[in-house]
């Protein structure tokens, strides 16, 4: 009786997903600033910027005309005839609105791209390290993420000899990349990823390509999966180039046998997507000149982390081309990263996350900084932490 009892109380074992730490590091940092602490934050990674203007206003003249009502499913036409232009504009590319879905964030993006995709049981390929709601929503979907250890030799990416020999252990329907990379920063060269799209498409495994970091890439241009493949899935948002994490709003490009799978999905899921953050996404596109501004702050605030941190003691980073993180090797100081990011923000108040949120192995020697926040801050953190270590 008592079992019986519990059973009703008792949660899915597929809801059993780990959380992501960061949450623990900010709780932690909030508790400094509420003793009057200022904390250098470098753990969240988000835009300090606000929206473009031009999407604020668009929201606002949204607002003032009075009704927000449900939209296509699929999203608003006008913006996804706008996303499919940014393909043209941004890399040449030619994309047919008809391809393009409108979503909750990228988020939103993966819940869709996973049930059109697979089935329970499907096994996936994705990167170690690699942002860790990948692995938690395939499994909390009932498929199985297949973490595949990416190395320097490799620069940091899966490589089609990798994803073979997975494949060959026991059979893959799809691998996931995202370039560049959360949390190493780490792009892959455009011949890296068409030969693994050859390699993965040839295996018959579908491809998702998470573009979310694109249009901040400073090592070289980042490459569309959508120039590559048709038959890619290609995930984006509008929460990093354009700082708009809180209005939860991003887009798929999908093949065209998937658009109504989709449709469907989405309409019985959320029926559609936040009119007021649709408005406002595309009048974001007219903000460029904005982002462009903002991005340009990033890569000053690569340049002061990438003079500042080795002199300051931490000289093993991997590559940093892309996004606005850094993935700093510790094991120099700490043989746990989780110990060393809690040490370093409770004695310099530098909030970082530990490697083991992305990477659960070998992780315990990585902390990621997130540079999103100002020049000033840069300075400061690197400061900070030169004196500590020293
Ligand atoms: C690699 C990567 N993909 C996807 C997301 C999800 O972003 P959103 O749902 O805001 O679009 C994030 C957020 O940090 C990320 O780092």
């Amino acid at each position: 009786m008592l079992d019986a009892a519990r059973r009703l109380i008792m949660p899915s074992a597929r809801s059993d997903v780990p959380p992501f730490m960061v949450m623990d590091v900010m709780a932690a940092a909030a508790r400094i600033e509420a003793a009057g602490g200022r904390v250098i934050h470098m753990e969240v990674g988000q835009p300090a910027a606000p929206a473009p203007s031009t999407a604020i206003a668009a929201a606002r003249a949204a607002l003032a005309a009075g009704r927000i009502g449900y939209t296509a499913t699929l999203g608003i036409p006008s913006l996804r005839a706008r996303i499919a232009r940014h393909y043209a504009d941004a890399y040449g590319v030619p994309v047919d609105p008809a391809r393009v879905i409108v979503t909750t964030g990228s988020s939103g993006g993966f819940i869709l791209a996973f049930l059109a995709l697979f089935e329970p049981g499907d096994r996936v390929a994705v990167a170690l390290p690699g942002y860790p709601p990948y692995r938690h929503i395939l499994t909390a979907l009932g498929c199985e993420p297949v973490p595949i250890e990416t190395t320097q030799a490799t620069r940091w990416t899966i490589t089609p000899e990798m994803l073979i020999a997975a494949h060959r252990r026991a059979p893959l329907k799809g691998v996931l990349i995202g370039s560049p990379a959360n949390p190493t920063g780490t792009m892959m060269a455009a011949e890296a990823l068409r030969d693994l799209i050859e390699v993965a498409e040839g295996e018959g495994m579908r491809f998702i390509s998470d573009e979310i970091y694109h249009g901040l890439d400073y090592a070289f241009a980042a490459e569309t999966a959508a120039r590559l493949s048709d038959n890619a899935v290609i995930i984006n948002s509008f929460s990093k180039y354009f700082c708009m994490t809180g209005w939860r709003i991003g887009w798929m490009v999908v093949p065209e046998p998937l658009i109504r799978p989709i449709e469907r999905l989405q309409g019985n899921l959320a029926i559609s997507v936040p009119t007021l953050s649709q408005i406002a996404a595309q009048a974001a596109f007219d903000g460029r000149a904005e982002m462009e501004a903002v991005k340009h702050g990033y890569e000053e605030n690569r340049r002061i982390l990438l003079d500042g941190l080795p002199k300051a003691g931490l000289d093993k980073i991997l590559p940093v081309d892309g996004a606005f993180y850094l993935y700093a090797d510790v094991s120099r100081f700490a043989d746990d990263s989780f110990a060393f990011a809690k040490r370093m923000l409770e004695e310099t108040h530098v909030a970082a996350t530990p490697g083991v949120d992305f990477d659960p192995l070998r992780g315990r020697h990585f902390v990621r900084f997130c540079y999103a926040g100002s020049a000033a801050e840069m300075h400061e953190a690197v400061e900070r932490i030169g004196a500590w270590l020293r």
